[in-house]
């Protein structure tokens, strides 16, 4: 089992599009096993997109995902970071195919509603930077059995 970070950013909580975007990854299968409401800080936002600093939207993207509360999400299941990338869809709202999460609720290219980690390093990197080992939780599902890699 795969776990990932997604973020919920400012733009999905002041659409109050926070509930209608959960339900996309739990139907899909996703485990929800950390959950939290929170402001993320200059600092924060510049270590969590470190690899874009220098480029021409870095600026704009540390105010926009500073600008208010975010849902960070941590979700497990069988190869969670590709499925969820595929459920979140291209990275402009414009490109993003019908039915993924940024081709059905947005059409800007910067304010695209999640965040979701691109590879294994980047997942355990982003987890450790927005979440306690602690306020991760492990516990069964009575449908695991169903999501189950098998
Ligand atoms: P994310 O990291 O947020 O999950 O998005 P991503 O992998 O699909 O895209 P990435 O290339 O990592 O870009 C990070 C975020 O920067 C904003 N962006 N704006 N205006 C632009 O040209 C531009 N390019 C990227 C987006 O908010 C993107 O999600
Ligand atoms: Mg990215």
């Amino acid at each position: 089992m795969d776990r990932t970070l997604i973020l919920l950013k400012p733009d999905a909580v002041q659409r109050r599009l926070v509930g209608p975007i959960i339900e996309r990854f739990e139907r899909k299968g996703l485990k929800v096993i950390g959950m939290r409401l929170m402001k993320i800080s200059d600092q924060l936002a510049a270590t969590h997109y470190e690899a874009h600093q220098g480029k021409p939207f870095y600026a704009g993207l540390v105010q926009f995902m500073t600008s208010g509360p975010v849902v960070a999400l941590a979700l497990e299941g069988n190869q969670a970071i590709t499925v969820c990338r595929k459920l979140m869809g291209e990275t402009f709202g414009c490109d993003a195919t019908a039915g993924t999460i940024r081709g059905d609720f947005g059409i800007s290219n910067g304010f695209n509603l999640v965040h979701g980690s691109d590879s294994p390093e980047a997942a355990q990197r982003e987890l450790e930077l927005f979440f306690e080992a602690d306020d991760l939780h492990s516990y069964p599902l009575v449908d695991d059995c169903w999501n189950a890699a098998e």
